[in-house]
């Protein structure tokens, strides 16, 4: 049992409880904390030390029981988006060639390790950037040497993620033979005037007729990202894309809030009045609302608070297991990762990278050292994620859960979560604010730590 007295609920912070509201979906808080749950800051390690303690660890054949995936990053699009965040550099066949021939290097130089080689990999994602830009050649090649130099479970997913745009059956069949299982496509919006203003290429026709296509070939898992809160977007044009979801057959559906950053070409429109002020997240709300709505009535499976299923063959993998803190080996430049605890992120400026290669000598910008609790953190961030905090899968198991009643409680006056028993069980609202709640849990036990005789 917990033996700390803790101050009653009312006097936890909002920032942690949310505020009482008659529409927690859209009040609870302001703003979703971010796109991930953040655990702080982590200590670092720099220069030369980095790189010693990244290859003693990469080194050692005794890999931790955690599950593993690799992630391979593709850093170039066609045009810029104006909403996004990810853009590394203009496509450029040269500039994609020369990458190409620099990943397939790194690629064989870190398959060689022994930590590597010490276990199975139960996922690998190709994203980016727009990795679908790749050559028909380059995708089946690329597919080839992951299931060449990498130990793979049988039922590993290997994703490629991209979009429509100039995605024909050369490519479908290029990297369908390379190996690729699950194709994960930036959709956004159906809709062509949302789509223009967002500078997305191709109209809905084509996108709405390519999709079917591709999910009714019946070759591959076939997901697709959508976001809500794009300027010209409105309830009824959302009804329709939630629609087009269904009637084009994807297998996964993702939604995502939009999230505004400065330096975009969207914040810039806005400050330059050329574009409308974006939806409010109270709004964006109720866009989530009418998506979860949707799915609900249409017997989706719901993966996490932010991605459903049609039938039973998507699993979204990658993305669960990142969620929940498993190993993940970088490659490619910008790629993040997890080894043995230790994350780290290759460095995103492509000469910087070339550099390492070459030397065998991998360029990051820094190499986090273990978090503390790494179990329990993404014990926590997993558990929002997928809309139910159990006492059972949580370290400390029920001592934990009811040493964190208090905040628990405070969530369920404000319509977060419904407690039964040893669970919490984040309504409709929570999973909205699903990431402030992971964030939240992991503040208060910063405030109020579990001591070691608990
Ligand atoms: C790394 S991007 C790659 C997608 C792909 N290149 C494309 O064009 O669709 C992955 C996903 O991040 C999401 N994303 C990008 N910018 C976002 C933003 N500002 N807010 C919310 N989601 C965003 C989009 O849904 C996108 O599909
Ligand atoms: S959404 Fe995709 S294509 Fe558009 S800029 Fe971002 S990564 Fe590139």
């Amino acid at each position: 049992m917990s033996t700390i007295d803790l101050a009653p609920t009312q006097q936890l912070p909002e920032a942690l409880t949310g505020q009482a509201s008659p529409s927690p979906l859209q009040f609870a808080f302001t703003k979703k904390t971010g796109a991930h749950a953040n655990h702080g800051k982590r200590e670092s390690l720099n220069g030369e030390q980095a790189h010693q303690m990244l290859s003693k660890q990469l080194s050692q054949s005794k890999a931790s029981k955690l599950p593993r995936a690799i992630y391979i990053h593709i850093p170039f699009c066609r045009v810029r988006c104006t909403f996004c965040n990810f853009f590394q550099y203009a496509s450029n066949q040269q500039m994609i060639d020369d990458y190409f021939t620099l990943l397939e290097q790194e690629l064989i130089a870190k398959s060689r390790y022994p930590w590597t080689q010490a276990r199975n990999f139960d996922a690998v994602y190709v994203g980016g950037g727009t990795p679908t830009d790749l050559s028909p050649e380059q995708l089946n090649q690329l597919g080839q040497l992951i299931h060449r130099y990498f130990p793979l479970s049988d039922s590993c997913e290997v994703t490629l993620e991209g979009r429509l745009n100039r995605f024909d059956d050369n490519k479908f069949e290029a990297a369908l033979a390379g190996g690729f299982n699950r194709f994960s496509f930036g959709v956004q919006s159906f809709n062509s005037k949302v789509r223009r203003a967002a500078k997305r290429l191709d109209k809905r026709d084509y996108i709405v007729e390519r999709l079917s296509q591709l999910t009714a070939s019946n070759r591959a898992t076939i997901a697709i990202d959508l976001i809500y809160g794009l300027p010209h977007q409105t309830p009824e044009n959302w009804q329709q894309d939630l629609q087009d979801v269904l009637d084009t057959g994807v297998h996964g559906v993702d939604l995502y809030q939009l999230l505004t950053f400065g330096g975009s070409g969207l914040q810039r429109n806005i400050d330059a009045g050329r574009e409308a002020v974006p939806l409010s997240t109270s709004d964006k709300a109720l866009m989530y609302q009418q998506g979860h709505q949707f799915f609900a009535q249409n017997a989706f499976r719901q993966l996490s608070y932010c991605h459903w299923a049609n039938g039973e063959q998507e699993q979204s993998r990658y993305n669960s297991l990142a969620k929940q803190g498993a190993e993940i080996l970088p490659i490619g430049a910008g790629a993040g990762g997890n080894i043995n605890g230790y994350a780290l992120m290759q460095t995103r400026d492509i000469d910087t990278w070339r550099a390492g290669i070459t030397e065998n000598n991998w360029a990051f910008e820094q190499l986090s050292l273990p978090a503390n609790n790494a179990q329990l953190k993404a014990a926590i961030t997993s558990a929002c994620d997928q809309g139910l905090i159990d006492a059972d899968k949580l370290p400390h198991g029920r001592t934990l859960f009811e040493h964190c009643e208090p905040l628990f409680k405070a969530w369920q006056t404000n319509g977060l979560v419904s407690l039964t028993g040893q669970q919490a069980a984040l309504t409709m609202a929570g999973q909205f604010w699903s990431v402030n709640l992971a964030n939240a849990m992991t503040q208060y036990l910063q405030m109020y730590p579990l001591t070691n005789s608990q």
